[in-house]
Formats: C-alpha cells, sequence, structure tokens
C-alpha cells in the first residue's frame, strides 16, 4: 500500500448515535444541530470520518432502523438544510460523513409498504415479500424474526402474509424486485449529490431470502440465553449468493462519484464475510470486522483472531476492526475499564480501519435501565434476559452540568455516572483514557506505520500479544500484556533499540531499551531502530 491510500483507509471511523450525542432544542433527544456544535470536540479527538446512525424519518419502532422516507430528515433531528449544513461543517474541519442507509427493510408507514398492503394486485406488492398461509395455515414458513417470534405477520385484509427479519414494523423489501434496486440506487445517487462520503449498509447479509422458502433446520447448538431466533440456523435467510450482486451495483454507483467508501454491516464468521469485498473486490469496501466483539479478551485468542483474520483476506483487501456499537454492551463493560485501555490500543495499531463508538473514548459503561425506561423494542419483545441495547446507547456526558450537559430538557434515557465521567473532567486530564485516544489518533497520523504499514506478528512472550507494524524503512512494535505480571521482553533481534512512543499507562512514560518492562495490561508502542 502507498501513499496513494484512500482516506478510509488511513483514516478512523467515529460513530454517532444522533439521539444521544447532544440535543440542541430541550426536548432530551440528540439532533444535528447539536451534532454541529460538537464537531469541534471530534475534531480535537482527531477522529477522520463520523457515521451517523439513520436520522432519515421514521416512527422510531427500531430508532430510525425503520425508514419511512429515504431521502429526508426526521423533525426530531431537524431539517434536510440543518444536514446540508453538517457535511459543510464537517469538511471544513476535514471530518467525512457516513450516512447508515437501511435497504433490507423499510417502516410499516413507508409510502411504498402502505401501497403494496393496499391489494394483492397494487402496483407495489412485489416490493415485499408476501406469501400466503402454510399449507396448514399459519405462517408461510418456520423463519424467526431477529428481535423474537415468526418473522411472518398476517394481513387480515388480504390474507396473506409478509415477511420481516426484524419488527413486524420493519417489512423487508422484496430483493429479487428490479424496482426496488433502481429505487436504492436513486437514495444512493440522492445523498452522494449532497456531499455524503460513504455508507455504513444496515444488514446486508440479510438482503436476500432463499427463492423457494424452504424452512431453516433447528440449531442443534442453541443455548439457552441467546437470541431466540437463534434456535434455528439460518441457512435460507442470510448469507445468499443473490447479494452480491446486488452490492456490486451499489458499489457501481459509489464508484461513479468517486472517493467514496462503502462499509457493510454483516455479522459472519471471517471465512464468509471476506467474500462481501466482492469478486475483484468490486464489492463492500469494508465489511465491518466485528470479532474483537465477541472473541475471550486473551493473549492467544486475539493472537489467533488476528492471524486468521488477516490469513483469510482476499489480495489488496482492506482490513478494518470495530470495538463496539449501539448494538452491543460497551468495551469498558465487557472487559472492565483498565483493560479497555488496552482495547483502545489494540483497536488504534491494529492493521485495518478502526471504527470507534461514540463515548468509548471516555471508557463509557453500560448503564442500567429501570424497567419503566426501556425503550429498546428487542427488550420490550424478549424482556428480561439481557437483549436490550438502551444500556449502551445513553446520552454523552459532556460535563457535570445537569444531564451531564447532553439536553436542557429531560433525557430520553438516563445518563451514567456523568459527574464523574464527562469530556470536560477527561480533558484535564492528561492521564485518562479520552487523552490516550487522543494521543493514539494523533500518532497514527504521524506514523503512517501505524496506519498503513503491514502486520508482523511477534512472538515475544506468551502472555503479551505484540506485533511489528512497517512502512517504508520504518518499524513499530506494539506490546500488550494481557497477564496480571509485569513481564520483562526482549525486542526482536534485530533491533537494537526500542523507543517508547506511547505507554496505555497513566504517569511517567516507561523506559525505552533492548528489553521493555510491560506493567499488567499496558499496552506500549515503540518505534524499532
Ligand atoms: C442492525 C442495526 O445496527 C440495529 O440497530 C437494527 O436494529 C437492525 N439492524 C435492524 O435494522
Ligand atoms: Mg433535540
Amino acid at each position: 500500500m502507498t501513499s496513494s491510500a484512500e482516506w478510509w483507509q488511513r483514516g478512523v471511523i467515529y460513530q454517532i448515535y444522533p439521539r444521544s450525542f447532544q440535543d440542541s432544542d430541550g426536548d432530551g433527544i440528540g439532533d444535528l444541530q447539536g451534532t454541529i456544535a460538537r464537531l469541534d470536540y471530534l475534531a480535537w479527538l482527531g477522529v477522520d470520518a463520523i457515521w451517523l446512525s439513520p436520522v432519515y424519518p421514521s416512527p422510531m419502532a427500531d430508532f430510525g432502523y425503520d425508514i419511512s422516507d429515504y431521502t429526508s430528515i426526521d423533525p426530531v433531528f431537524g431539517t434536510l438544510s440543518d444536514f446540508d449544513r453538517l457535511v459543510a461543517e464537517a469538511h471544513r474541519r476535514g471530518l467525512n460523513v457516513i450516512m447508515d442507509l437501511v435497504p433490507n427493510h423499510t417502516s410499516d408507514r413507508h409510502p411504498w409498504f402502505l401501497e403494496s398492503r393496499t391489494a394483492r394486485g397494487s402496483a407495489k406488492r412485489d416490493w415485499y415479500v408476501w406469501r400466503d398461509p402454510g399449507p396448514e395455515g399459519g405462517p408461510p414458513n418456520n423463519w424467526l424474526s431477529e428481535f423474537g417470534g415468526s418473522a411472518w405477520e398476517h394481513d387480515p385484509a388480504s390474507g396473506q402474509y409478509y415477511y420481516h427479519a426484524f419488527l413486524k414494523e420493519q417489512p423487508d423489501l422484496n430483493w429479487r424486485n428490479p424496482e426496488v434496486h433502481a429505487a436504492m440506487r436513486q437514495v444512493l445517487g440522492f445523498w452522494f449529490a449532497r456531499g455524503v462520503d460513504g455508507f455504513r449498509i444496515d444488514v446486508v447479509h440479510q438482503l436476500v431470502e432463499d427463492a423457494t422458502f424452504r424452512d431453516n433446520p433447528p440449531n442443534p447448538d442453541f443455548q439457552p440465553g441467546e437470541p431466540p431466533s437463534h434456535a434455528l440456523l439460518r441457512v435460507h435467510t442470510i448469507d445468499q449468493p443473490e447479494v452480491h450482486d446486488i452490492i456490486a451495483e451499489w458499489r457501481r454507483v459509489a464508484d461513479r462519484f468517486g472517493g467514496r467508501v462503502l462499509i457493510g454491516e454483516i455479522h459472519l464468521p471471517i471465512n464468509r464475510l471476506v467474500a462481501y469485498y466482492g469478486v475483484e473486490l468490486g464489492g463492500i469496501h469494508l465489511p465491518f470486522n466485528f470479532n474483537l466483539i465477541g472473541t475471550r479478551w486473551s493473549a492467544e485468542t486475539l493472537r489467533n483472531l488476528v492471524s486468521s483474520y488477516e490469513a483469510a483476506l482476499p489480495p489488496g483487501a482492506w482490513p478494518n476492526w470495530v470495538l463496539g456499537s449501539h448494538d452491543f454492551p460497551r468495551i469498558a463493560s465487557r472487559i472492565g475499564n483498565r483493560a479497555a485501555r488496552l482495547a483502545a490500543v489494540l483497536l488504534l495499531t491494529l492493521r485495518g480501519t478502526p471504527t470507534m463508538y461514540y463515548g468509548d473514548e471516555l471508557g463509557m459503561s453500560d448503564v442500567a435501565i429501570p424497567p419503566q425506561s426501556v425503550r429498546d423494542p428487542f427488550e420490550r419483545n424478549v424482556p428480561g434476559q439481557g437483549m436490550g441495547r438502551d444500556p449502551a446507547r445513553t446520552p454523552m456526558p459532556w460535563s457535570d452540568e445537569t444531564s451531564g450537559g447532553f439536553t436542557k430538557g429531560m433525557p430520553w434515557l438516563p445518563l451514567g455516572d456523568y459527574r464523574h465521567c464527562n469530556v470536560k473532567l477527561q480533558a484535564q486530564d492528561p492521564d485518562s483514557i479520552l487523552w490516550l485516544y487522543r494521543r493514539l489518533i494523533a500518532l497514527r497520523r504521524t506514523e503512517p506505520a501505524l496506519s498503513l504499514g503491514s502486520y508482523e506478528p511477534l512472538g515475544l512472550d506468551p502472555e503479551c500479544l505484540a506485533y511489528a507494524r512497517r512502512y517504508d524503512g520504518r518499524r513499530i512494535a506494539v506490546v500488550l500484556n494481557f497477564s496480571e505480571e509485569p513481564r520483562r521482553v526482549a525486542l526482536p533481534d534485530d533491533a537494537r533499540h526500542g523507543h517508547v512512543l506511547l505507554s496505555s499507562r497513566e504517569g511517567s512514560p516507561p523506559d525505552s531499551g533492548r528489553i521493555v518492562t510491560v506493567q499488567p495490561a499496558e499496552a506500549q508502542v515503540l518505534a524499532l531502530e
């Protein structure tokens, strides 16, 4: 990879959940004006792009992932001109803007679905997945909704069922219909023409279902506590081969505009995930790699994970790493505050585009949501089993003012301990995790080895994950100590000296040398000389 790298290869992506970032009008819900007001913070942090979870008009059954108009902005977030201003203000600060596209399903209030539902013979009937009842009556087959229950909803007026991989308020579009393709291509063009730099595309692997609607087989490994939809193996509802032609079509639209990125939300094992780069890399630029989220937090499992991911990448495919999102418990709650600092170093020094989730730079934790405050439809459908995503979606704490400075009104979700964890406090503390993130991002910028360099595993110490990044004669080593003991680590034989560029620990920097001491839960980034 040379200096001709694209911005989305060099850069760091920051996910904003707009409802929870900054409210400007006191309704307790974050909005575009609020986000604009915080762009200076993001520029200070040093990220290169923001990805906004959906801001389109939506009945909010799934908080924007149920879209009722793909080419406008929901009034709760602002107006189209607010959005244009956001893009202009972001670009002025060197920040690119990535929108969230949800092509698998619409809202049940989208005019397309309203028309589809009017009659069996309606012009848009075939834009959605309608089926007659099964032979004994009831749903056409055994497919399950990701959010609990059958994936089929009965429509009494026509006697048919429609398919919804998620809520019944989120009917699936029929991607076997060419008119649907044309409509979505127009949506892409609409936003690209307005200056949007890319899309994160929702559940790409779920776009197409089996043409003959075969039942999914039972999952022999299903464990209680897993999402109920995992009771079946989704062989006929996800990762169907036809999906790749749809992606290639979107890619052609993106290429026509140039400099745009397509990111895919794809939850699949690595060997199937990498197929989404497409034939001759003509697919998704960055099929999201969520593997840091589910993995056990140890040097050995991470070492194996990175190796198998690196090995599976098709030639020339650009890797990426994701540490958190609005769908999973936060990293600090998954592995603890101390390890979260290690995770920051890992995310920002592995080879591949890092995507960080708002608030993780503060070490934000999941917030316990009392039953009366639950908003997530997943939690409401499948209560009390830990499915809820609200705990990771709570408002960003900016200061120790009321509601953390997020809103002057009643926040839509409760905040965590904003008096002790907030931007203002941490910005004044050079030992804070916020400063660690800021230093790491700055280091990535000054050291192209960290953004563009090759990845070489270093077998220095079994308790440490260690690797080198090499670019243009510069070699940088990263050593992460996962053990509870300090480790004395000898750097590779051909290195005379390791100069510490960064440590994840608070306090004075450790000594540089040929042999370095790495403290428990410490990560060091060293220039090898
Ligand atoms: C994935 C999104 O990230 C999630 O929040 C949403 O509920 C589903 N897709 C359905 O759109
Ligand atoms: Mg608001």
